[in-house]
């Protein structure tokens, strides 16, 4: 059987409630980026992070390139991230070949943690929005809106998804 664990990294916690509803589908542990176990028994790790500026979180960015150093050679990787803006073209590729924001991060995830090639990135991936945590008298809010009551019950059907498929 396949063990698998997902790892994230979440800011005002929307991609940690992703995170933890693709856990509950694949019913594996979940954990963020500062608690991550030792990955030697693990065969598919199922990798998240958030949106900031255009790119991926510098926190996520850092996470993802220093798990090439945690020996994953050969393992299959399954990528998510949550986003404020709507799934349109990224600014950033206006002017070139246009992509839409989830080609953009997907892309750029990949090339953190598969730079030398050293895992399977599987064409299956999740992404959905996450509402901007504001502050409130310099305290922050809980962000609402999303991700939704539905988005989240998309999250655990593609853990549950990728349980069926490996
Ligand atoms: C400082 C900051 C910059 C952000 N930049 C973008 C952005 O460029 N594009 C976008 O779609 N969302 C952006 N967002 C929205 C976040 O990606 C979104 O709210 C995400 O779900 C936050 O994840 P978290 O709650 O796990 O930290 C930004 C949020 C913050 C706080």
């Amino acid at each position: 059987m396949v063990k698998a664990i997902v790892i994230y990294n979440s800011r005002g916690g929307n991609t940690k409630k992703v995170a933890m509803k693709l856990a509950e589908g694949l019913e594996v542990e979940c954990k963020n980026q500062k608690n991550i176990p030792d990955l030697k028994d693990y065969d598919l790790l199922v990798l998240g992070s958030w949106m900031i500026m255009g790119m991926v979180s510098f926190a996520g960015a850092r996470y993802l390139r220093k798990l090439r150093k945690k020996n994953i050679d050969g393992k299959k990787v399954a990528l998510f991230f949550t986003s404020g803006a709507p799934d349109d073209i990224h600014p950033m590729t206006e002017n070139k070949v246009p992509k839409k924001i989830h080609e953009v991060m997907f892309e750029k995830m990949e090339r953190r943690v598969n730079k030398n090639n050293q895992v399977t990135i599987l064409p299956e991936r999740f992404y959905c929005k996450g509402a901007v945590r504001t502050m409130k008298h310099g305290a922050p809010k809980e962000p609402i809106g999303h991700p939704t009551e539905e988005e989240l019950v998309q999250a655990k059907a593609f853990g549950e998804m990728l349980k069926e498929k490996l």
